[in-house]
């Protein structure tokens, strides 16, 4: 059952988008609700921060309470024992202490003592979540602001209580199938042969490869939908080429439009009011890459669609994938933050123009909080023909922007599915597109962090989604690029990206070449079994990836493992996180299939009983256990998804069959009986039954 409680007069984000199961209550009855599971609900409380009546909730914490949920977060699957605060952010190094990342996702499943259940707060501005950190055993939640609603969501257990949410805010996003691909990624490609060179290489050497991306240097002076002339000449006919070898290519669309006089984008929104102001109504300007950039005010309906029809402008040349960037907004400075800076810097400075050393600090400081939060107050939208200020719809922005891409795209290649996935996000954008988890590094702890991010995307409808493989910040090493393509495989959006100044990453700059093609090659064995899931999950509104404990909730055992998971409907996984290990502890929840591959064609299955188990895994292998009563179906491995279309399009040649497939299973699910079938979207299903 759901329940609903409205609190003055929230911004209607279009998070939830089924209210057919929704009771709503007033805030007496939704109090005493609460008040049955233990918290308690005051709307009354004035935040410090904004000055403003707020919401706290309070929950007395038992010894075993775990709670899982919000998203995209640091820290682990269990998310109590630390502070959460939405509040989205351009987080370029984020570490286990780090509370506020790209996105905002508002849901919590509680797994108490006696009762289960699930909160979501529909707010798009700040709210933190303090989830038994500054008190062991009470979790606090406090609002910025007090217009929100507040969902409280009771069910039988915690998958049921997930699947009502996700019923609430809609089905996900589909990615094309050719999405599900490996793609490659560099900040620093800067012109055509950089290109070449990378999809010749992958090709040359056999390894498979769907998709490279362009990042910001693609663009004339980093304005978005422009090229640069001298860097792509011929963009249509590259893009071609590309095509005719089954490589996508996928530019990149950030958020800030370039201030220039001359440049349409920038002149036709300023001239029809496109963009956000201050509150006395003057462009609102801050700094990205471009310098000096405006905002869309994405609120304002026109301003949305003008933006989306710009993807236009390469779609029309063969293009069917975008990632949308720096939407949180990223801001690197604004003209007020400057403006202080400045005039500091004359206030403190000598008449020789000399700074002493403490006056230096006091300057550097000032700059060092250009990208503060606390500038985004400066913004105001139009929302609802009334001025707003940013602050109150922060956490919209990039679900906005990203929206207002995926209706451009359907209203301009409405036969086609596009790739979309973007940096910052709100719930509710999970039906426009998928995310990225961002400016990563190359440390084995953020490969831990990848793991652990993906059941939480998972629950709140993010199933598009993946990190920057072998990590974007840092230089990386072979054995982690090895570990952590291991794991990619699994990630429905398998991208290896990294930055300008690190060491180069794709697999092809590495000793062991063969061993990335056999772990790339297996992923690409894996897609049917791989996007069949994905599509289940989207239709099923289930989760793709499953912490252990979220199928074997009697198994107490299976709430402390926050390094395996469970994928689709048939696996799990267990990856190797940790520098220098030959292999690895897992635990069983019952009995499997251990199935070990030592290339994408060579494997072994050995039967295992529950409980706990060593694993050797050496640097080349993938280990994938086998849940009782399933099979995996491995289709053939090709160099791109192109050559592969009679898997995923089966449905135009006729349904497919046990000897499309290799099936590895025990002997006896051997027997198991399974469909196949394709759906009214030419769509590969696999299922036991
Ligand atoms: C941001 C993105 C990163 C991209 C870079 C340059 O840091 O998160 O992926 O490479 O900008 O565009």
């Amino acid at each position: 059952m759901i329940y609903r409680l409205k609190l003055g007069n929230p911004i209607e984000t279009e998070a939830v988008v089924n209210l057919s199961e929704v009771a709503d209550r007033n805030t007496v009855e939704f109090t005493e609700l609460l008040g049955t599971v233990g918290i308690e609900l005051s709307t009354s409380s004035r935040n410090p921060e904004s000055d403003e009546p707020s919401v706290e909730l309070v929950c007395k914490l038992s010894e075993s309470t775990s709670i899982f949920g919000l998203g995209e977060t640091a820290r682990g699957i269990n998310k109590r024992g630390f502070v959460y605060v939405s509040d989205n952010t351009d987080e370029t190094c984020h570490t286990e202490t780090t509370s506020s990342l790209y996105g905002s996702h508002n849901f919590l499943v509680f797994k108490g003592a006696e009762e289960d259940f699930g909160l979501f707060f529909d707010t798009p501005s700040k709210i933190t979540f303090d989830l038994g950190f500054t008190v062991s055993d009470l979790a606090r939640i406090t609002s910025c602001f007090g217009d929100m609603y507040i969902y409280y969501i009771t069910g039988a257990d915690l998958n049921s209580i997930v699947r009502q949410f996700r019923v609430c805010i809609g089905k996900s996003y589909i990615a094309p199938s050719w999405a599900f691909g490996f793609q490659q990624s560099r900040f620093g490609y800067m012109n055509e042969d950089d290109i070449r060179e990378v999809v010749n290489r992958y090709r040359s050497l056999g390894i498979p490869l769907d998709a490279v991306y362009m990042d910001i240097d693609y663009m004339q002076d980093y304005k978005i939908f422009t090229t640069n002339r001298e860097r792509f000449p011929k963009f249509g006919s590259f893009v071609r080429e590309m095509e005719d070898q089954g490589i996508h290519l996928v530019p990149i669309v950030d958020a800030g439009i370039k201030v220039e006089k001359d440049y349409d984008i920038y002149e036709e929104g300023k001239a029809n009011g496109y963009f956000c102001t201050r509150e006395d109504s003057s462009l609102f300007t801050m700094g990205v890459w471009p310098g000096w950039c405006h905002l869309t005010d994405f609120f304002k309906p026109e301003a949305s669609e003008w933006f989306g029809n710009l993807y236009e402008r390469f779609t029309c040349c063969g293009i069917d994938g975008f990632w949308n960037d720096m939407n949180e907004p990223a801001m690197f400075y604004t003209e007020e933050s400057v403006a202080e800076s400045q005039d500091l810097f004359d206030r403190l400075k000598t008449s020789e123009g000399k700074l002493s050393t403490d006056d230096f600090f006091r300057l550097k400081s000032s700059i060092d909080n250009w990208r503060s939060h606390e500038y985004y107050k400066d913004i105001y939208h139009l929302y609802g023909g009334k001025k707003i200020s940013h602050d109150k719809v922060h956490n919209l922005y990039g679900y906005q922007m990203t929206k207002a891409a995926a209706l451009g795209l359907e209203r301009c290649m409405p036969e086609k599915r596009a790739l979309l996935f973007s940096r910052s996000s709100y719930i509710g954008m999970h039906r426009y597109a998928g995310i990225w988890t961002g400016d990563n590094r190359s440390w084995w702890s953020h490969l831990l962090m990848n793991i652990r991010q993906l059941p939480s995307l998972s629950m709140c409808g993010f199933l598009y989604s993946g990190a920057d493989i072998g990590g974007f910040g840092s230089d990386t090493s072979e054995d982690l690029m090895l570990r952590w393509t291991a794991l990619g495989i699994f990630t429905p959006l398998f991208r290896n990206h990294s930055t300008c100044d690190v060491r180069f990453q794709e697999c092809y700059r590495f000793n062991n070449i063969d061993a990335f093609r056999e772990i790339i090659s297996l992923r690409y064995r894996l897609i049917p079994y791989l996007y069949s899931e994905y599509l289940k999950a989207v239709h099923n509104d289930e989760m793709l990836f499953k912490p252990l404990c979220f199928e074997y909730e009697d198994d107490v055992r299976t709430f402390d493992v926050e390094d395996q998971l469970l994928l689709g409907e048939s696996i799990m996984i267990a990856p190797v996180y940790e520098q220098n290990a030959k292999g690895r502890y897992v635990y069983l929840p019952e009995d499997m299939l251990f199935v070990k591959f030592t290339s994408a064609s060579d494997y072994t299955a050995v039967p295992m009983t529950k409980g706990y188990h060593h694993i050797d895994v050496s640097l080349s292998e993938i280990p994938m256990f086998i849940r009782k009563g399933h099979i995996l179906p491995l289709g053939v491995a090709e160099v791109c998804t192109a050559d592969m279309r009679r898997y995923y399009d089966a449905g135009s040649r006729g349904d497919l069959s046990r000897s499309d497939f290799e099936i590895i299973a025990s002997e006896e699910d051997m027997r198991v009986n399974y469909e196949m079938y394709t759906d009214s979207d030419k769509t590969l299903y696999i299922s036991t039954i």
